[in-house]
C-alpha cells in the first residue's frame, strides 16, 4: 500500500473520532485502555490468563472487552464456554452492529472475535473500511479496556497488534526457553520502534522466588541490552485447577476462585489499575490508526 493511501486510512480513523452519538454515550469518559496480551513461546498460557484477568478486572467494576486476535488457533471463546459465529468481517455487512457481533460472558465481559478480518484490514476498500471503522470505534464508548488476546509475538502480524496497543502483557513461564523467546519478542520489538508500555507476568511458577528471579533476569536483560524498561504485574502459581478449568469451559476466576493462583490473577488486575494509564492513552480509534499504518 502507498504511504499516500495509508494516510488516507488514519485520516478515515481520525475523523470517525468526532462521530455524533459517542460523546453523548461516554461524556467526559477517557478512551478504553488498549492492552495488548502476548508471549514469545507458545503455550505459555496467555489465552487463560487473558480471560481470568478480564474477570478480576470486572470484578473490580470495570468494564472489560476480550478481542481474540488469535488467527486460527483462536480459543476465548472455548475458555469462556461461550462460542460466537460472528467476527469482525462481519461488520461489512449493513445489517451487522457492533453489539450483533460482541458476545456478553461471565460478570458482564464481553467479547469478540477478530477472525481473520483484523489481519486484513489492509485489503479492503475504503468503503469497507470507513464501515468497520466507524462502527469498530464505538468501543471506546463500551469499554474501559480492551484485551487482545494474540498467538506468540515473532510473527510480523501479531508484532502489529504489539506495537500499535498502548499497553502490552508479555507472558512467559519461568523455563529458561519461554525467557529466551519472550526476550527475542521484545528484541523483535524494539526493531519494529514500539512506544507501548510493557508489562511482564510469569505464569506457572512453583513458588514466588522463581516468579521474582525469572522477572528480574528479563527486566535486567531488556534494560542494560536494549534500554528497555519492563515492569513487572507478578506471577500466577502453577496449578492444576487451571487444567480442570479448562475442561470444565468454566474460567478459574468461577470455577476455583479461592485458591491462590485465583488470587495472583486479582493481584495483577489491582496493580494494573494502580498504575495510571500512559497519559497517551489514544483508545480504540488510535489502536486502529497504529494498526493500519503498520500493515500498509
Ligand atoms: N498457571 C497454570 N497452571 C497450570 N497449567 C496452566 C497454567 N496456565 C496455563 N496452563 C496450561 O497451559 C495450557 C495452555 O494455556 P493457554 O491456551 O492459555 O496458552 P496460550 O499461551 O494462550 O497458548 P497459544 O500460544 O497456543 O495461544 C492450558 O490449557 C493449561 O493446561
Ligand atoms: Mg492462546
Amino acid at each position: 500500500m502507498m504511504w499516500d493511501q495509508a494516510e488516507k486510512l488514519r485520516k478515515m480513523v481520525q475523523s470517525s473520532s468526532g462521530k455524533k452519538g459517542s460523546s453523548v454515550i461516554k461524556a467526559n469518559r477517557t478512551n478504553a485502555r488498549v492492552i495488548t496480551v502476548t508471549s514469545g513461546k507458545g503455550g505459555v498460557g496467555k489465552t487463560n490468563f487473558t480471560v481470568n484477568l478480564a474477570l478480576a478486572l470486572a470484578k473490580l467494576g470495570q468494564r472489560v472487552l476480550i478481542i481474540d486476535a488469535d488467527l486460527g488457533m483462536g480459543n476465548v471463546d472455548v475458555i469462556l464456554g461461550r462460542s460466537t459465529p460472528y467476527n469482525i468481517l462481519h461488520l461489512l455487512d449493513g445489517g451487522f452492529s457492533l453489539m450483533d457481533i460482541i458476545t456478553e460472558g461471565p460478570l458482564g465481559i464481553k467479547f469478540m472475535s477478530g477472525g481473520s478480518g483484523l489481519y486484513n484490514l489492509a485489503n479492503l476498500d475504503d468503503s469497507q473500511l470507513t464501515r468497520i471503522i466507524n462502527k469498530i470505534t464505538l468501543l471506546d464508548d463500551l469499554a474501559d479496556i480492551i484485551l487482545i488476546d494474540t498467538g506468540a509475538g515473532i510473527s510480523k502480524s501479531v508484532m502489529n497488534f504489539v506495537v500499535a496497543a498502548d499497553e502490552v502483557i508479555i507472558v512467559t513461564t519461568p523455563e529458561p526457553t519461554a525467557i529466551t523467546d519472550a526476550y527475542a519478542m521484545v528484541k523483535t520489538y524494539v526493531s519494529h520502534s514500539g512506544t507501548a508500555v510493557l508489562k511482564l507476568v510469569i505464569n506457572r511458577v512453583m513458588e514466588p522466588d522463581e516468579g521474582k528471579i525469572a522477572a528480574d533476569k528479563l527486566i535486567k536483560v531488556a534494560l542494560k541490552f536494549l534500554g528497555l524498561t519492563i515492569s513487572s504485574l507478578g506471577f500466577v502459581y502453577e496449578d492444576s485447577n487451571l487444567v480442570k478449568s479448562v475442561k470444565k469451559q468454566t474460567p478459574l476466576l468461577l470455577a476455583f476462585p479461592n485458591t491462590a493462583s485465583a488470587r495472583c490473577i486479582e493481584q495483577i488486575a489491582n496493580r494494573l489499575l494502580d498504575r495510571v494509564a500512559s497519559s497517551k492513552t489514544t483508545g480504540v480509534k488510535g489502536f486502529f490508526n497504529k494498526l493500519l499504518g503498520l500493515m500498509r
